[in-house]
């Protein structure tokens, strides 16, 4: 399936061998002690991960894969080194009109990163604009490397973000530095990311992946259900008003107590022993 593959094949490889299907735009793995992180590594470095359609679909198929597969707690996306991802692929967005665009819901299958309920960390070194940095702020959690950069440059080509940008990104660092990126197109470094709640850790580049994969570790650990009661609750934040948020969150809260998990937890702790967590 490794180059133009039909899109039917490639979905039937993924899910019956995720760990050895070839893909042409992405390394997909399972990494972590017990093999429960999902990992997939943007593969296109002569356009620093320039995120065409072909790369966004396989990402899509990865993740389908990852979000069915029993031994998967969290999922780690990232680049290179030099880039994240250094946007939506321009010269393939170059010629395209309204028409294409409106017509064909251009773009609207990125939306699959921000549907996964499992936990999703961004480790991003070097470069994440517009499209890159939209990718990022899917995720649940961003991790950044010491030289990440982070940009929404779409207005000096002509257009704005698409997928997410202008909602995300306000969202996470406020209007006013959210404005200035939008409208200047000025990048901000790691170091910025982080005062502004950009990022949520900063490392040292080389250590990046592997602290990303720990964190994922770490919520493999924990129960699969619960910890996607956990993620809906905190993104219904970015929906719904503060009394509905803590009337769902209320609810899921409630959820818990419907699972062996939950049993299990408390009950390891009065036991003093470590929880074991079956995901029912
Ligand atoms: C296609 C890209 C690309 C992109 C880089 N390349 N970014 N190709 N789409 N977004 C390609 C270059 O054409 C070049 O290939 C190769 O990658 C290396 O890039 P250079 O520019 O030579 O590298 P450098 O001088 O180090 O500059 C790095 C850079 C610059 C600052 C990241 O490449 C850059 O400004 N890229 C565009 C960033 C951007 O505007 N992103 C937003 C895209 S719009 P060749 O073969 O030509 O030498 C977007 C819209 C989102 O994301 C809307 C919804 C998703």
């Amino acid at each position: 399936c490794v180059n133009s593959c039909c899109e039917v094949d490639l979905l039937l490889k993924v899910r019956t061998q995720p760990a050895l299907c070839q893909y042409e735009y992405i390394i997909v793995e399972k990494r972590g002690e017990n093999k429960n992180v999902g990992f997939i590594q943007l593969n296109r470095p002569k356009a620093l991960n320039a995120l065409c359609d072909g790369l966004m679909k396989e990402v899509g198929y990865a993740l389908d894969a990852f979000e069915a597969d029993g031994e998967v707690g969290a999922i780690v996306i990232t680049g290179s080194d030099r880039a994240f991802a250094a946007g939506a692929d321009i010269k393939e967005m170059q010629n395209r009109t309204f028409q294409e665009c409106y017509g064909g819901n251009f773009l609207a299958h990125w939306n699959r990163v921000s549907t996964v309920k499992k936990p999703v960390i961004a480790a991003v070194n070097g470069f994440a604009l517009g499209g890159g940095c939209e990718l990022a702020m899917m995720c649940d959690i961003i991790f950044a490397g010491e030289k990440a950069q982070f940009g929404q440059p779409e207005i000096l080509l002509g257009t704005i973000p698409g997928a997410g940008g202008t909602q995300r990104l306000t969202r996470a660092v406020g209007k006013s530095l959210a404005m200035e990126m939008v409208l200047t197109g000025d990048r901000i470094n790691a170091q910025d990311a982080k005062q502004s709640g950009l990022v949520s850790k900063v490392f040292p580049v080389d250590q990046l992946v592997s602290e990303a994969v720990k964190c994922g570790e770490k919520i493999a650990a924990n129960s699969k259900l619960v910890s996607a009661m956990a993620k809906e609750a905190v993104n219904a934040a970015f929906e719904l008003t503060l009394a509905e948020g803590n009337r769902l969150e209320k609810r899921l809260f409630h959820a818990t107590f419907a699972t062996d998990d939950r049993k299990e937890g408390m009950t390891a702790f009065v036991e003093k022993r470590k929880a074991s967590f079956q995901d029912k």
